[in-house]
């Protein structure tokens, strides 16, 4: 039977993914509230040889390729780790899933969207993100925040950036009850509390 709450964090690469998730972490186990911590790609050891590929590996990868093997990762993960979890009642805050994949492969990379989300159906196996929160942040204010050190898809450019954030904005238009569209253009503390808005509302409240 399943008990726990699914949480995704969503949003292009600099938006705050890593920075928010790890707030709320802290501010539900101070509430007493007990977090599975998890990333999209390589929460798993197989994810993890993915991810390395993912990220570096140093020549051209066919859209197809990157979408199948994000799948791949997803599948492993929902069985090894998410589905267990919720199985124990946990709450789990995940950096990145498929909204993702519909986000870069699908509006950015342009595969059909509807495609990649039968693909994503099959991989996460009936389980869906119960809430997710969209980092929306100007792509230009993004890239400053990666800063120098870019791996093969934080250096995509600016005008792949716009396509990714439009595609979130269009998710999020088409399922406004899972998907919290937070401004995060502003300071840390600031787009935390819209956050902790949702959190005291959707998670606490219960
Ligand atoms: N709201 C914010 N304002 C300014 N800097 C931020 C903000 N959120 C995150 N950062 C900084 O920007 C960088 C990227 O943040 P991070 O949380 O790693 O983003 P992501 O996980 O989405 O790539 C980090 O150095 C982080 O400290
Ligand atoms: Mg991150």
């Amino acid at each position: 039977m399943r008990k726990g709450l699914f949480i995704t964090f969503e949003g292009a690469d600099g938006c705050g993914k890593t920075t928010q998730q790890g707030l709320c972490a802290k501010y539900l186990e101070e509430k007493g509230v007990e977090v599975l911590l998890s990333r999209e790609p390589g929460a798993t050891a197989l994810g993890v040889k993915l991810r390395e590929i993912l990220l570096h590996y140093p020549d051209p990868v066919a859209s197809e390729c990157e979408t199948f093997l994000y799948l791949a990762d997803r599948a492993q993960h929902i069985q090894e780790k998410i589905i267990p979890a919720l199985e124990e009642g946990k709450i789990i805050l995940c950096d990145r899933h498929t909204d993702s994949n519909i986000a870069y492969q699908g509006y950015g990379r342009g595969i059909d969207i509807d495609k990649v989300k039968y693909l994503n159906d099959i991989a996460v196996a009936g389980v869906k993100p119960d809430i997710t929160f969209v980092f929306d942040v100007d792509s230009e204010i993004a890239q400053e925040r990666v800063g120098k050190t870019k791996d093969r898809l934080e250096s995509l450019g600016i005008e792949f950036h716009k396509k990714v954030r439009n595609g979130y904005l269009e998710i999020a238009k088409n399922e406004p009850n899972r998907v919290h569209v937070i401004n995060s253009n502003l300071g840390i503390e600031e787009v935390f509390a819209q956050v902790k808005k949702v959190l005291d509302e959707k998670v606490l409240e219960k």
